[in-house]
């Protein structure tokens, strides 16, 4: 059997072949978190020799990784806000540029004293169970048109409680009324699909797939919300940065007022939108001080 340093060398030889870029953090996830051989046992043991278990696993995970399987089905988590979720191939891998919607969400119900927020297209529940573990007082709903098996069980695994239920867009929760509606749909235009990496094309399409221009659920979604919030609530939906402007022109069919707001790597991401005037705030400044714990 392999030694713990030939097994690394081997890891890192396949890895850099079929993957591009900086390969540290892959071999950490493969030994860490898949092997559940800790790096410094490598650095300590190098002779030290694989069990049969953990030779086989490791090669499963290199072969699927060759197939650019997400490491995150592998392993079945991920991370989001500092938590860990578990996924697998039925739920969309929670990204960092969610968290950036969580963080606004968090921002404008503390500053407007929000009671409840409804997470639409909730996946594996990340948007809603880190908010609710953020704002343990604020009533917490998530729906999806998918089975919220994992979201489910993540919330219970992570201590909080969220109202979940299965249903088309805001059909969910026919007759709820809330403060917050924020929103990650599926943004990709159908024509762009197959061109997204292939790890992508391994998370179910309904996830992505956002018609010919990208908008059709958001186009359904926003005239939606409109009953479904209470007078002075905000609907946040993160979008890919090359629709805002046509997001934003349909939000004020509906809404008197409306913005993009950034990510934090200066993309036009999201759309904020409300009866009541929410342009007047520095929302960056606000998040960018949230991020390094002034607020
Ligand atoms: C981009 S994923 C976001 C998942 C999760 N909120 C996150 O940010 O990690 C979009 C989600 O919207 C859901 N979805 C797509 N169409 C929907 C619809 N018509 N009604 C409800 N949910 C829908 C998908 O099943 C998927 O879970």
């Amino acid at each position: 059997m392999m030694t713990y340093n030939e097994a690394y060398t081997y890891a890192a030889k396949i890895l850099s072949i079929v993957l591009s870029g900086d390969i540290k953090d892959e071999l950490k996830i493969c030994f860490e978190e898949y092997l559940k051989i800790p790096t410094w046992r490598v650095t300590t043991y190098p002779d030290h020799r694989l069990s049969r278990d953990e030779a086989s696993k490791l090669l499963d995970y290199l072969a699927r990784r060759a197939r650019r399987e997400p490491w995150q089905y592998i392993v079945g988590k991920s991370y989001f806000m500092g938590l860990e979720f578990q996924v697998d191939k039925t739920v969309f891998i929670p990204r960092p540029e969610t968290e950036d919607l969580v963080t606004y969400t968090y921002i404008m119900v503390r500053k407007f004293n929000f009671k409840s927020i409804w997470d639409v297209g909730t996946g594996c529940g990340a948007i809603a169970i880190a908010l609710k573990r953020m704002l343990p007082d604020v009533a917490v709903y998530a729906s999806d048109i998918i089975s919220l098996r994992l979201a489910r069980r993540n919330a219970s695994n992570i201590g909080v409680k969220v109202h979940f239920k299965r249903g088309n867009l805001l059909d969910a929760f026919a007759e709820l009324k809330v403060d917050t509606i924020a929103s990650n749909p599926p943004y990709i235009p159908s024509t762009r699909y197959w061109d997204l990496p292939p790890e992508v094309l391994y998370e179910p399409r309904t996830s992505y797939d956002g018609g010919t221009d990208g908008l059709e659920v958001i186009k359904q979604l926003i005239p939606q919300t409109v009953s479904h919030l209470t007078p002075h609530g905000v609907l946040l939906i993160e979008l890919d940065s090359t629709q805002s402007d046509r997001v934003l022109e349909l939000a004020h069919q509906y809404y008197p007022h409306a913005c993009i707001l950034k990510d934090t790597f200066g993309k036009p991401r999201f759309l904020v939108t409300s009866k009541r005037d929410i342009t007047l705030y520095p929302w960056e400044t606000l998040r960018d001080r949230f991020m390094v714990g002034l607020s």
